[in-house]
């Protein structure tokens, strides 16, 4: 059984590879996650329609199909913290919860496989997870094989009650190696730097896991959206720089389609989303969503920006007077070299639109031959930009404006 303490050999072998070699996210990861919008709701004589079990992720994956939200690129079904039975099995496996998971963890896999989409679990790196389920120290390496039995294609590994620096840095590592001791490919998402805080190590991360948390767990209000997206234009740590194919900075789960976003915040949570180049998991009750929301989601035009195969993360150009601008450059087949996203957020939360104008060359964009300019939302054609010619819109309080501009031969 794997023991956290005793793995210097093992750390020695890690440290020989430069990046995590998995071959997986190689765009940001896109799916479902549980847990802002259903929380630890175990309760199911109480709530039986929306109680942490099997039935919720089959309707989820259900509607994730029929619903369009597969066809968009949304692939994972992921189950967050209180899938657990309280105890681990006789032969020290961790074990779904019986009465909630009645047909076991295979099964389930097995079912969103069906519907050609993958299955997300969480574990927790310490003595107990979060909500004081099993926690995986001294079991890594046997929690990894079960679900890598079980088919498992995410892992979400949290740290609450880890125990000192040392042990959070150390098993973080160990697991890497251990999901890949298994063989089966397993989108690996750490909590790590968030765990690490104040002074996490991003390369690290970068080199061992397919995206890491680093901030605050977003709930649902804009004060949080926002927060977020002022640590990422903030950029301390210079974590952006780490951000590419195979390993993405995550700002945690969307909550469009929620209760606590207007429209227009609903619009510039998902527009930074995807300028980001996070990973996108909806948190929200995809049985029964508003239809804006869902549009939002699905947008064709912004996941093309956010899945670009360039992969780098939008950076914050500036930031004053209540609007701040945003750049990311892009390179796909929609979008030839020399093309950007270019996304001003209006920050303040009083008042009304802020007209926004700058040409193109300010922005650092300089082809001679100009740029198609076309605002990202509903795709409108806005003409044909020059270097020196201004671009002009209005932005709306805790609201967002994006564009793309291709540079024309
Ligand atoms: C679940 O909810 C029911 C109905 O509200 C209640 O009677 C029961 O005690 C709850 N079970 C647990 C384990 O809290
Ligand atoms: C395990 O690591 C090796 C070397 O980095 C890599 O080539 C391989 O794809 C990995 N396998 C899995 C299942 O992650
Ligand atoms: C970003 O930096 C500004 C200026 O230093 C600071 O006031 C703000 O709190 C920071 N935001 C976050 C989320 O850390
Ligand atoms: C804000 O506006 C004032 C007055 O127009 C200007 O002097 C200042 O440079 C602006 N600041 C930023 C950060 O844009």
């Amino acid at each position: 059984m794997a023991n956290l303490f005793n793995f210097a050999f093992l750390l020695l072998m890690l440290s020989a590879a430069e990046s995590l070699d998995n071959g997986l996210a190689r765009t940001p990861p896109m799916g479902w996650m549980q847990w802002e919008r259903f929380r630890c709701d175990t309760n199911c004589t109480k709530d039986p329609d929306n109680c942490i079990g099997e039935k919720l992720f089959k309707q989820i994956a259900d509607v994730m199909v029929s619903d369009g939200y597969k066809a968009a690129g949304y692939q994972y079904v992921s189950i967050d913290d209180c899938w657990m039975a309280p105890e681990r099995g006789p032969d020290g496996r961790l074990r779904p919860d019986p009465e909630r998971f009645p047909n076991g963890m295979k099964a389930l896999a097995d079912y969103i496989h069906a519907k050609g989409l993958k299955l997300g679990i969480y574990a927790a790196m310490g003595t107990a997870t979060c909500k004081k389920y099993p926690g995986s120290k001294f079991y890594l390496q046997l929690d990894a094989q079960t679900f890598a039995d079980w088919e498992v294609d995410m892992l979400k590994l949290d740290c609450c009650y880890s125990g000192d620096l040392a042990d959070i840095n150390e098993g973080f590592q160990v697991m890497t190696l251990y999901l890949n001791l298994t063989g089966r490919p397993i989108v690996y998402g750490c909590s790590w730097p968030l765990c690490t805080e104040p002074k996490p190590d991003y390369k690290a991360a970068a080199k061992h896991c397919n995206m890491w948390r680093n901030y605050n767990d977003l709930r649902d209000s804009w004060d949080y959206v926002y927060a977020a997206i002022d640590f990422y234009g903030n950029n301390t740590e210079h974590f952006q720089e780490v951000a590419g194919p195979g390993g993405w900075n995550d700002p945690d789960e969307l909550v469009v389609g929620d209760f606590g976003l207007s429209y227009d915040q609903e619009r510039a949570h998902f527009g930074m989303w995807c300028m980001m180049a996070s990973p996108l998991f909806m948190s929200v009750d995809l049985r029964n969503i508003r239809k804006t929301s869902k549009d939002l989601l699905l947008n064709k035009n912004l996941l093309r920006i956010h899945s670009d195969e360039l992969g780098v993360q939008a950076y914050r150009i500036s930031k004053g007077n209540g609007t701040e601008v945003w750049l990311r450059p892009l390179r796909s087949q929609y979008f030839r070299a020399g093309s950007y996203a270019i996304a001003v957020l209006q920050y303040y939360n009083y008042g009304g639109p802020l007209p926004f104008s700058s040409s193109l060359q300010n922005l650092g964009m300089n082809n001679k031959s100009g740029y198609k300019v076309t605002e990202a939302f509903d795709g409108k054609d806005m003409g044909k930009l020059l270097p020196k010619d201004q671009l002009n819109f209005n932005v709306d309080p805790t609201g967002i404006y994006m564009v793309t501009a291709v540079p024309l031969s």
